[in-house]
């Protein structure tokens, strides 16, 4: 980030919770695996200290930030059962000295001994987070509302975040990381052609469209892959998402729905539903570089990434740059699927 731009993000409240820049690196395995000229690159937002890091930790910090100028002794966020955003809100509470409560839903169809007990959910309840666990016909955020009078009558004060942290003060984050990302890419020759992210609750998606908006450059060049909503559904609210994140940074300027780019080719059967093309992804991601992918976001995100560069979607000599958003503990809740798959 340069110093014109900083001045952008220092008007919002922020808890320091990572490390940054997060690197970006070449896949030059893979590259020769899939006998390709384009250049892969990742940027490691799964390498960040805190909690088993990911994505979540960059909207964490405005939005734990922001509990904390109001004064909040107890952060309430919602999810699925293995919600990495759940996780890691845990991991950001406890590092604050904030008491954490997550509602989960049981929204994928999976009842397996390693989806309801491994994986996030063994982390969220060693980092000390109280786990009400609903079903997935019960509204969450209205148990979370209820649940916050209770503990105003209790003399605490509560700060309610919704699904994935993807409210405008959240995709601050990822607004921060498009500045991050334009900086790093002066050490890449042409400059990254596509950057590429899993979309879930969109605001990743948003949050770098309207960080490259408010510096003036149209977010074209970020695409993402559906893993939750339909293609179209997810375009709509990833351009609300990102115009109301651009509202706080630079009002004036605007994006057009036809540069919010999404695909929904890797969705397949729904949310959390293990694809072949995914299974493929984080196996070759593995073998090839030794980096791991998680089997809800990356993995699939990643399969389409594969599938355009086996298809020639990419010219010869092009850079471009898949954000890696973490997610890795969602491996151990998915032991089944690949051991199914194997
Ligand atoms: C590992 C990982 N990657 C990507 C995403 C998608 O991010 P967003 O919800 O901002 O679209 C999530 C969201 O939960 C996630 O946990």
């Amino acid at each position: 980030m340069n110093s014109r731009n900083l001045p952008l993000f220092e008007q919002f409240s922020r808890k320091k919770l990572f490390d940054s820049p997060t690197p970006i690196q070449r896949l030059d395995r893979l590259e020769r695996e899939l006998e390709t000229k384009v250049r892969i690159y990742v940027k490691r937002d799964d390498l960040m200290g805190l909690g088993g890091g990911g994505n979540k930790l960059r909207k964490l910090e405005f939005l734990l930030g922001d509990a904390i100028s109001q004064g909040a002794d107890t952060f309430i966020t919602i999810g699925g059962l293995q919600s990495n955003h759940a996780r890691l809100s845990a991991a950001a509470a406890a590092h604050t000295g904030m008491s954490c409560e997550l509602v989960l839903t049981q929204v994928v169809p999976r009842d397996d001994e390693a989806y309801r007990r491994n994986g996030n959910v063994l982390l969220d309840e060693i980092l000390g987070a109280k786990i009400h666990l609903l079903a997935g016909t019960e509204n969450a955020l209205d148990f979370a509302a209820d649940r916050a009078k209770v503990l105003k009558r209790e003399g605490r004060r509560s700060y309610l975040v919704g699904s994935g942290g993807s409210s405008p003060a959240g995709c601050l984050g990822y607004a921060n990381c498009a500045v991050e990302i334009l900086e790093q890419q002066r050490e890449i020759e042409g400059g990254f052609t596509q950057i590429i992210a899993p979309n879930g609750s969109s605001g990743t998606h948003a949050g770098l469209a309207a960080g490259f908006a408010s510096v003036g450059i149209n977010p074209e060049k970020i695409s993402s892959y559906a893993v939750l909503n339909p293609g179209k559904e997810t375009q709509f609210s990833t351009h609300e998402l990102a115009k109301a994140t651009l509202a706080l940074l630079a009002p004036t300027k605007s994006i057009d729905l036809d540069a919010i780019r999404v695909s929904d080719d890797q969705l397949g059967d729904g949310y959390g539903i293990p694809t072949s093309a995914m299974l493929e992804a984080v196996r070759t991601m593995a073998r090839t570089q030794g980096l791991l992918l998680d089997p809800v976001y990356t993995g699939k995100a990643f399969a389409g990434v594969l599938a355009a560069v086996r298809s020639g979607a990419y010219k010869p000599g092009e850079a471009i740059l898949f954000l890696m958003t973490g997610g890795l503990p969602g491996l151990f809740a998915y032991q089944p699927a690949f051991e199914e798959a194997s």
